[in-house]
């Protein structure tokens, strides 16, 4: 991991993806996948995580705790913690990340008409909260950000007092938020001119950092966040895959791809190693259970394809004919492995390690297997299966409540769609249960259903090709969402039988699903003996 250096040229990233990312409906992470997420932001090269929200509930306060210890360290990233400008908050913020070699307490209170009017308080007795919160912080910790939520619609006269009570009383960040996604690229950059030149003590020289917060609603989060960079913001707050509240938050990749790619339109560095980015996407993806749209901005699928005649003829002679990046950049490799299945377990870890992940013992043992197994049916076995493979083993955990063991199917236009399952414990005990639906994975999933006894809605699924051809790996990711729950719960399967991926995903939504909300006795209905039969019928 190369060294972060800092100079005036530099801008902060500042990763909200395990915070305001979490909050995205349906993106509930566990604690051990907050952690693995916290150390690829760290491969990434962020300057800071906001880990989440301490005063949130006690496993908030313990996940962000864990990265503070495992991730926070003295050459990582500056770990944050946020926390409403109360008492309470900003005392179990501390807790979260005092370990951190570098912590950081995030402070906010909102400050438009609205919100005041929520907080049931007056301009004036907003700046006395902001006075307390901001100096108990400081009190605590070094290093205090600052967020008047809804800037965008607050005025900025009240916006400048606001930020100057905070820098008088200790901040070092002044986090200025679009917390609805209101604002517009040119007013947006004139607002934050005007406070970055006339907040008393927070002026250019004066050491204060400015950073920006985006909402994307009306789709101009990252438009808004580069118009500050113009002005003299030095931190974004971004996520991973834009994820976030509503509509999301500005994306990471594209910002700092912005900067990277018009090196001489804004002059600026980040720390980022850029070629992190995919495997930080495709992390996001699967353990949120949030699918990229293809069309997205630098991760998504169709971001470096070239479809028509004219595109791809001109690409061929010279790649900048229509492309600004190169894909290589954010980590995109078009190598195929050139390991066949009798090659051995070294060069597959080698290339594992080129690829970013250190795996080793039982763990590589199990993905040799998985790779071999996949070598007998598809002639070659590309990167992005190797790194299919590596996140299908990553969403199955010792700790899962139940294990795919085999299932088999069988459809076609005559008879009745019928899946046989089955799922062992994490005691290891097998059961066996077989149904009908309406196709194969409405069968498989009853079946599923009837030996976890989970009651759940599916609501999205979605299957994904790994690569072209009809030998590829299938990626699944679902949504379910705990029958008269708003939460929601996100699984990833992949496999070269779609129906196996169906219920891997399926299988790995459920085990988030029940080690989260605490649900079933996970033991197997029945004993390993009993065949059962379901159907959509009874
Ligand atoms: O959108 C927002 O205003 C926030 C703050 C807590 C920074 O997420
Ligand atoms: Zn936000």
């Amino acid at each position: 991991m190369a060294k972060r250096r800092y100079d005036d040229n530099t801008v902060i990233i500042f990763d909200t993806t395990l915070r305001d990312g979490e909050q995205s409906p349906g993106a509930t992470l566990s604690s051990a996948e907050k952690l693995e997420i916290a150390r690829q932001l760290a491969r990434l090269g962020v300057d800071v995580i906001e880990a989440g929200f301490p005063a949130a509930s006690p496993d908030d306060l313990k996940a962000v705790q864990r990265i503070a210890r495992e991730v926070g360290t003295a050459d990582g990233p500056t770990i944050a913690g946020l926390s409403r400008a109360l008492e309470g908050d900003i005392l179990t913020a501390w807790e979260g990340v005092r370990d951190a070699a570098k912590p950081r307490i995030h402070t906010f209170l909102g400050t438009s008409p609205s919100h005041l009017a929520m907080l049931r308080i007056d301009q004036e007795q907003g700046l006395q909260r902001i006075r307390e919160g901001v100096s108990l912080a400081r009190s605590l910790c070094d290093d205090v950000e600052f967020s008047p939520m809804d800037a965008g619609r607050t005025d900025t006269e009240y916006l400048i007092r606001a930020c100057a009570v905070a820098v008088e009383c200790g901040a070092t960040t002044l986090n200025i938020p679009d917390t609805v996604g209101f604002v517009m690229p040119s007013e947006w950059a004139e607002t934050l001119e005007m406070l970055i030149n006339e907040t008393p003590g927070a002026g250019p020289g004066s050491g204060v950092i400015w950073s920006v917060h985006c909402h994307n609603d009306l789709g101009l989060a990252t438009a808004n966040t580069l118009a500050g960079l113009k002005k003299g913001v030095r931190q974004v707050e971004v996520t991973i895959n834009g994820v976030g509240e509503r509509a999301g938050n500005t994306s990471l990749e594209e910002v700092v791809m912005a900067i990277h790619t018009r090196k001489s339109f804004y002059d600026l560095r980040t720390n980022i190693d850029s070629t992190q980015i995919m495997k930080t996407s495709r992390l996001v993806r699967n353990y949120m259970g949030m699918p990229v749209q293809p069309n997205k901005a630098i991760v998504g699928a169709n971001a470096f394809a070239h479809e028509s005649g004219i595109h791809q003829d001109g690409v061929l002679k010279n790649a900048q004919t229509f492309e600004i990046m190169l894909p290589e950049d954010v980590g995109l490799t078009q190598s195929k492995l050139v390991l066949g299945k009798h090659s051995g377990r070294h060069a597959l870890r080698v290339r594992l390690r080129e690829l970013g992940y250190v795996i080793d013992g039982d763990e590589l043992m199990d993905i040799f297997k998985r790779f071999k197994d996949l070598a007998d049916v598809k002639k070659t076995v590309t990167d992005a299966d190797l790194e299919a493979l590596v996140a299908d083993e990553a969403a199955h955990t010792p700790e899962d409540s139940f294990r795919l063991v085999d299932i088999q199917v069988a459809c076609g236009t005559m008879g009745m769609p019928t899946a046989t399952v089955k799922l062992a414990n994490q005691d290891g005990e097998e059961v066996v249960v077989a149904a009908v639906g309406t196709g194969p994975v409405d069968a498989s999933y009853r079946a599923v259903d009837d030996i976890v006894q989970a009651p759940n809605v599916l609501l999205e699924f979605n299957v994904h090709s790994v690569t072209e051809g009809i030998d590829a790996l299938g990626e699944v990711t679902v949504r379910i969402s705990p029958e008269g729950s708003n939460r929601s719960f996100g699984g990833y399967g992949a496999d070269s039988d779609i129906i196996v991926s169906s219920v891997k995903a399926y299988v790995s939504a459920l085990n988030r699903m029940i080690s989260s909300m605490g649900m079933g006795d996970h033991s197997p209905e029945g004993d390993a003996a009993t065949v059962g039969l379901s159907s959509s019928a009874g």
